[in-house]
């Protein structure tokens, strides 16, 4: 089955990005490797093309051999049909550490090239371990211009095609944009009906930056999800009128935002139903409405935050976006 998913182009490296995403973090990390594999092989199959991994997810490798596998079944011809996401973890977030750390995560993935390498979260930690939360002692001020430029060096050798970040608030944008050589070409950020993100997604439309929503459903049950989002009345409402899934009524409505959108599910069933999406649109009402809801971030990072870290306050660590 081939792909009916649009695509925008990221203008900063001209490239296309599948504007739906399937995302490859489940907490415990490492918990359901098996599974993962075979979702992710389900949903090559589907049509699915672009997969967000991360060193911290442990989906690397299955990722890499569902990517195999669907190459020797002929669910696609080359590796080019797809577009692979991988993030540098805060531990390998120092200049002589982020082309090692790709380096691995391509060895990890069998690849010899990621679509889009993104530097994970604004904060370095101590070298070598690969978890979340991170140790309270372990975190650092990230140096930005430094692990920037090795980023760069990482496009420029051709293993990551675009570079860009996540987590990053306008602030941060700005003072990176501001010795950048090569602009970053998406942030990576949570965005859903409960937490719409109207700043950022206008700063970033203004430089040139492709935004990717994470989090659309609002990740229930992980260490950075809420319940509120899948229990919200308006979109409840909303989802009923239609005949919709709550899920669709949240990623139709991201995608209406102009923005690509990863969503995480390892039921097959649900893949599916997270792909029909394109050929209904929600009305004027329902977007006013949805405009309405009370907005609250599922995650507000408080395990970034210490009284001797980078970060003294959840504020701080947001730049007042929260
Ligand atoms: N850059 C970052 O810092 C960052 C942070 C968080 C996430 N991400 C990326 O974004 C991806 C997506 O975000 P997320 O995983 O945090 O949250 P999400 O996609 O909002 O939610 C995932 C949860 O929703 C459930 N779900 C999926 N489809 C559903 C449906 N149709 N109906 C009901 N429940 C459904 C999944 O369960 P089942 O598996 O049982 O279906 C899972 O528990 C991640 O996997 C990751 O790749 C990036």
């Amino acid at each position: 089955m081939g792909s009916n998913i649009p695509t925008s182009t990221l203008r900063s490296t001209d490239r296309t990005i599948p504007l739906l995403g399937y995302g490859t973090a489940e907490y415990p990390f490492g918990a359901s490797i098996e599974t993962m594999k075979e979702s992710i092989l389900h949903a090559i199959e589907l049509g699915y093309r672009h997969f967000d991994s991360a060193s911290l997810y442990q989906s690397e490798v299955p990722l890499g051999e569902a990517i195999s596998d669907a190459l020797r079944l002929g669910l696609i011809k080359s590796r080019d049909e797809l577009f692979i996401t991988s993030k540098l973890w805060c531990s390998d977030g120092h200049k002589d550490l982020v082309l090692p750390a790709l380096q691995k995560t391509l060895e990890n993935l069998q690849l010899e090239y990621l679509d889009l390498y993104l530097i994970h979260w604004p904060v370095s930690s101590k070298p070598g371990e690969y978890v979340l939360p991170v140790k309270e002692k372990d975190l650092l001020p990230m140096d930005f211009r430094s692990v920037w430029e090795a980023m760069e060096e990482c496009h420029k050798l051709g293993l990551a095609k675009s570079i860009g970040v996540s987590n990053f608030s306008c602030k941060k944008l700005e003072n990176l944009l501001a010795t950048a050589k090569i602009p970053p070409a998406v942030n990576q950020v949570e965005i859903s009906p409960l937490w719409q993100q109207k700043k950022i997604r206008e700063f970033c439309e203004e430089k040139g930056i492709h935004v990717t929503a994470y989090s659309p459903l609002g990740a229930k049950g992980m260490l950075w999800g809420t319940n509120n989002v899948m229990e919200c009345q308006v979109l409840k409402e909303i989802a009923a009128a239609r005949g919709k899934s709550m899920a669709q009524i949240c990623l139709r409505w991201v995608h209406e935002q102009g923005v690509s959108v990863l969503v995480k599910s390892f039921n097959k069933e649900r893949i599916k139903q997270n792909l029909d999406i394109f050929d209904w649109k929600l009305s004027q009402e329902d977007l006013k409405r949805i405009s309405q809801i009370p907005q609250q971030r599922a995650y507000v990072a408080a395990e970034f935050v210490s009284e001797k870290g980078p970060y003294k306050s959840v504020v701080e660590f947001w730049d007042g976006e929260i």
